[in-house]
């Protein structure tokens, strides 16, 4: 089966690029492409000019999935992107440390993941990928298991972290608030076979204040114009 169609389009450096489209439409298989992990059968996907094959060195992987180990506690998951880079000892510990206090998890550095709420694992999760300082950093729907409250402080913190350290972000979510709060340009898809069907590109001033903008004029007219195009896509889908 066919999961993306003729899709062509380039992301600049430092850019903060966010994908939605109907379930199924290719988003995720996007990601693998782009992340090494799924071979294109047509057409290829490059950084900096080189195709991709295997998994590049300089990426980070959030998955759609809650991916953080039931068995390893919290200092031990953050720790394993370091530990796979030969990263060990006291460099190790020092950066865990700061990651442990970046995702406001401190005192939890023992404790296991099942004792944990769905947003401190997603946590884990994001500063267990950032830890590790990819340059591009690929996100599957990173927080669409949360409640808006701790979404709102999540988008806030990725949002100061890149703001510092400016990866290259291609961020996948089915929430158009999320996507105009974060991203430079937006990509909306089509259902399956997913192409593209627009290019949006947001204009809110950074930093981003993430609840004040959602009162603003340009978040309102981002969110009129993608849901239109949005909800013909989901209404097809319907109709099918
Ligand atoms: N491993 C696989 N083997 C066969 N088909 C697959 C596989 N993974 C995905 N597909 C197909 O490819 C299509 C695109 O899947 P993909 O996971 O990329 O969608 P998505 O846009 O991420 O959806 P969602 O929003 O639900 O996560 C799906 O319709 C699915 O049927
Ligand atoms: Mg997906």
């Amino acid at each position: 089966m066919p999961a993306v169609s003729g899709v062509s389009f380039e992301i600049g450096d430092e850019e903060f690029v966010a994908i939605v489209g109907p379930s199924g439409c290719g988003k995720s298989t996007i990601l693998n492409m782009i992340g090494g992990l799924v071979a294109p059968t047509a057409g290829a996907i490059e950084i900096d000019g080189r195709p991709v094959s295997g998994v590049p060195a300089n990426v980070g992987y959030v998955f759609q999935k809650d991916t953080v180990f039931p068995w390893r506690s919290v200092r031990r998951n953050i720790a394993l992107g370091l530990e796979y880079r030969g990263i060990r000892g006291e460099a190790q510990a020092r950066r865990v440390a700061a990651a442990v206090s970046m995702a406001g998890l401190e005192g939890f550095e023992d404790a296991f993941p099942a004792t944990l709420s769905g947003g401190m694992r997603q946590r884990v999760a994001l500063v267990r990928t950032l830890v590790v300082e990819p340059e591009i950093l690929l996100m599957d729907e990173p927080f669409g298991a949360l409640d808006l409250h701790t979404k709102l402080d999540l988008h806030a913190e990725l949002l100061r972290l890149w703001g510092e350290r400016r990866q290259t972000v291609v961020f996948i979510t089915h929430d158009l608030s999320e996507a105009i709060t974060l991203a430079d340009r937006i990509v909306v898809m089509t259902r399956r076979p997913g192409r593209i069907k627009m290019v949006y590109d947001v204009k809110l001033p950074r930093p981003r204040d993430v609840i004040r903008l959602r009162e603003t004029d340009e978040y309102l007219r981002a969110y009129g114009e993608i849901w239109h195009v949005l909800g013909e896509e989901f209404a097809r889908e319907k109709a099918r």
